[in-house]
């Protein structure tokens, strides 16, 4: 079976230096990293991973010119403990990010908690620090709020987002609203100077970490420094939110909208990467922090696929993530594509395919329905059904009149910009200029 890629977050912390030394060794300058973090984004949220609306059409580029992988795992199916995981490298039980009384899998970091990441713990951005790295993170910290876990003690220089979840609003008695910060201080709180509307799922932060992202990526690149960007945007987390322009265009629902907003804002991340001719000495690594949250599903809630159960739970719905790596130059596009996760029956779920034609496999669905144990070729079964199939063939073949195909060609204005009745809602999209080109399949 081909390129099936098994990994773990400290083995992607492992890919990442190695990466950064080899850089330094045999390049004038190392490769900056993008890491880009979603929120309780499912497995079974991408196209590319199967997901029917196919809502996902940068993402799924990404995939196609760079490598997927099918089984990359979280170290927790919950926030906090799996970005404590993310960034040091190391099992929530050794970083401290674990309770021990009851309920541990349900263990983060809300704005009561007192503890948060130790100093003890030598985070990604820190080890970067030291081979002349700049480090922004954009969006959610969740690893303490406390003052001596700031994310600038812990090796980022930049800051804009928030400690904790945007759950709220609070009464600011009971509770406080959760603050935005940029760098070192607050600029506002949410539900105030930074509004979620909870009744329409409406919120411009998705936008405004886009733009954060975009802003960073340019600075450093006129400084001609090596970069670090972590990218822990929250929209796909309940309450999700999208922006006035993504709101209704899902076939998902709101969580949809969520998505389509990440997904466009990726395109733009790699597409500004590119046009600074920036690509090929960057790194960009998209996952998510665990599983979709079944209990908000499924208005506010993701998709993990054909696993069971999701976040705040071991099985693999909780803690397989979406995962895409992307380098053009260094990583070959096209790789590690496993359209049989988790199967494995020798001659028929093998990456190449073997040629059947001439003997074709045949599956007895009724008492097999699973296509794992085809029909001996020497049985009598087989030759029966074999040569009243091939009839059959043949007839079909006889009488055939091929029509025009009608998927050679593509072209990006056509695609859902404005499908009927979108005037009514306000939620139509402008299409691109009409571009016809050859369709291209690449996977
Ligand atoms: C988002 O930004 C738009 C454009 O500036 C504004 O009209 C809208 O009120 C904002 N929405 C929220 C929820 O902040
Ligand atoms: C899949 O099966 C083949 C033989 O049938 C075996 O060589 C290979 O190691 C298996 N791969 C996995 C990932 O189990």
């Amino acid at each position: 079976m081909a390129a099936v890629a098994e990994a773990t977050t400290g083995w992607w912390l492992l890919l990442v230096l190695s990466a950064a030394e080899l850089a330094v060794a045999h390049h004038p300058q190392p490769p900056n990293i993008v890491l880009l973090l979603m929120d309780d984004m499912g497995w079974g949220d991408l196209g590319v991973n199967g997901e029917p609306s196919r809502e996902t059409p940068n993402l799924d580029r990404m995939a196609a010119e760079g490598m997927l992988f099918p089984n990359f795992y979280s170290a927790n199916p919950l926030c906090s403990p799996s970005r404590a995981a993310l960034l040091t490298g190391r099992l929530p039980i050794r970083n401290g990010f674990y309770t021990s009384s009851a309920h541990a899998r349900n263990a983060y970091t809300p704005q009561e908690i007192v503890g948060g990441i130790p100093d003890s713990e030598h985070l990604l951005p820190e080890l970067l620090k030291e081979a002349g790295y700049t480090s922004k993170i954009v969006g959610k910290w969740h690893l303490g709020h406390r003052p001596q876990f700031h994310p600038l003690r812990h090796g980022f220089d930049e800051w804009f987002g928030s400690p904790n979840c945007h759950f709220g609003p609070y009464d600011n008695r009971a509770k406080p609203n959760i603050p935005v910060y940029r760098d070192w201080e607050m600029v506002g709180r949410f539900y105030e100077e930074f509004p979620i509307n909870l009744k329409t799922g409406e919120a411009n932060l998705t936008q405004l970490y886009l733009q954060e992202a975009l802003d960073f990526i340019e600075r450093q690149h006129t400084r001609q420094r090596p970069f670090f960007l972590y990218w822990a945007i929250d929209a796909t987390h309940a309450p999700v939110y999208a922006s006035r322009p993504f709101l209704g265009t899902s076939q998902r629902g709101r969580y949809g909208d969520a998505i389509r907003e990440i997904d466009d804002s990726v395109g733009k991340i790699l597409s500004h990467l590119r046009g600074l001719g920036l690509e090929k000495n960057t790194l960009v690594f998209f996952t998510s922090d665990n599983g979709a949250a079944l209990i908000s599903a499924p208005e506010q809630g993701g998709s993990n696929g054909p696993f069971l159960c999701g976040k705040q739970t071991t099985f693999e719905g909780g803690m397989r993530e979406p995962a895409i790596a992307w380098w053009p130059g260094h990583i070959a596009a096209g790789q590690g594509i496993n359209f049989c996760p988790g199967q494995n029956v020798s001659g028929v779920t093998t990456h190449t395919q073997e040629e059947h034609t001439e003997l074709p496999l045949i599956f007895h669905l009724g008492r097999d329905p699973g296509e794992r144990f085809p029909l001996s070729f020497a049985s009598a079964e087989y030759q029966d059904v074999l040569d009243r199939t091939t009839q059959v063939v043949r007839q079909h073949q006889e009488a055939l009149v091929p029509g025009q195909p009608q998927l050679n060609v593509c072209n990006q204005a056509v695609m859902n910009w404005a499908p009927p009745g979108c005037e009514k809602l306000g939620k139509c999209l402008t299409p691109p200029e009409s571009v016809p080109e050859k369709c291209s399949w690449p996977h």
